[in-house]
């Protein structure tokens, strides 16, 4: 049976995940489940944010649920310290390094868009954002400069083999989805994003199917606001993906609507909302559940196979939202188990 460990973390993150495993128990699936803190709760907990027990039923499992993590009364601790080592830490001992983070207009949530209804109705695409490297990864400290001055640095670099792999992952999504890749960089300016370009090049010949465009990150922000709709599939950095899937989603209509997947070459993957723990609504009931429960709809499709319950789930959280149903973010007033009550029975 498929096991699959629960990561609730931080803030919302406990709120949002329990929606999910409602909708998930509610489907009567052959799965497991095991439990384990991560993040600020478990700095709390067990002295680290990333436990050596929670890296074990992670490393065990066939698919992990994460909710958020980030506590400001973390900011202080010594960086290894920090909730959000976490999360980075799982992506880097997993090697899940193709973050998929689907940004689309649900049907009735135009108004809730930071963009024009028209402009926005128009969104559907995926941002594909490697995971494993950039400047996240890099040699990083602090120094000092010849003049005695404190001196910040983070490495940004990828090599060819990494820009390889994720752009692949580009150009497969593309394949079955609108044939259009456009592949984000700032070549002007980078030596990485030069050969990042260069690599993505060199793959789009195993994929002549696939219309291969180049765009400057800084012109991708702005397209993003302009014309969303001219967008499918985007292949990009981390750095630049975190930026881009965030400003996507308000696009979208809330940061709190969107799901992501985060997988390794062997389809294990971690799926989490792409919202962080919201510290200041943490515990009063006002999160949105939706980006969580599309998450878990992500993992049976991604990890499990189980094509047609994330189907089902997906179709709920539609039909929940056509009905009315909204949480604060979407200007609405149910709370975060009201909106998990609405999705539930939309399941049926
Ligand atoms: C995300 C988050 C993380 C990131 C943080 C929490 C480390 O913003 O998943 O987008 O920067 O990748
Ligand atoms: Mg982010």
């Amino acid at each position: 049976m498929p096991l699959i460990a629960v990561l609730p973390g931080d803030g919302i993150g406990p709120e949002v995940t329990e929606q999910a495993r409602r909708v998930l128990d509610t489907l009567n699936l052959e799965l497991t489940y095991e439990e384990a803190p991560v993040g600020g709760a478990a700095y709390y907990s067990d002295g680290h944010p990333l436990p050596e027990r929670t890296l074990d039923v992670a490393r065990r499992a066939d698919a992990l649920l994460f909710g958020a993590v980030g506590d400001p009364r973390c900011d202080a601790l010594e960086r290894q310290f920090r909730p959000e080592q976490a999360i980075l830490g799982l992506r880097k001992e997993l090697e899940l390094f193709a973050n998929l983070r689907p940004a689309r207009l649900f049907p009735g949530l135009e108004d809730a868009s930071a963009l024009k209804p028209e402009v926005a109705g128009a969104i559907d695409m995926v941002i594909v954002r490697e995971l494993n490297g950039d400047v996240y990864f890099g040699e990083k400290g602090f120094r000092k400069t010849a003049a005695g001055r404190r001196e910040g640095y983070d490495v940004m670099s990828y090599d060819e083999d990494e820009v390889a792999r994720i752009a692949r992952v580009g150009f497969e999504t593309a394949k079955v989805r609108s044939g259009k890749l456009c592949s984000v960089d700032k070549a002007n300016v980078l030596e990485t994003s030069q050969l990042w370009r260069d690599v993505v090049i060199e793959v789009s010949a195993e994929f002549p199917e696939v219309e291969l465009t180049h765009m400057y990150v800084d012109n991708a922000a702005m397209q993003l606001v302009r014309n969303p709709g001219q967008f499918d599939v985007i292949v990009t950095g981390n750095l630049f993906g975190d930026i881009l899937s965030d400003q996507a989603s308000m696009c979208a209509g809330s940061i709190g609507m969107l799901p992501s997947a985060a997988l390794n070459g062997s389809g294990k993957g971690l799926y989490e909302p792409i919202h962080g723990s919201a510290p200041d609504i943490a515990g009063q009931g006002k999160a949105n559940p939706c980006a969580t429960i599309l998450s878990a709809a992500m993992l049976l499709r991604h990890s499990l196979g189980i094509e047609e319950a994330a189907d089902r789930i997906e179709a709920a959280v539609t039909a929940a939202l056509v009905s009315g149903a909204r949480t604060p973010d979407l200007g609405g007033t149910l709370t975060t188990s009201e909106m998990g009550d609405a999705v539930l029975k939309a399941l049926g």
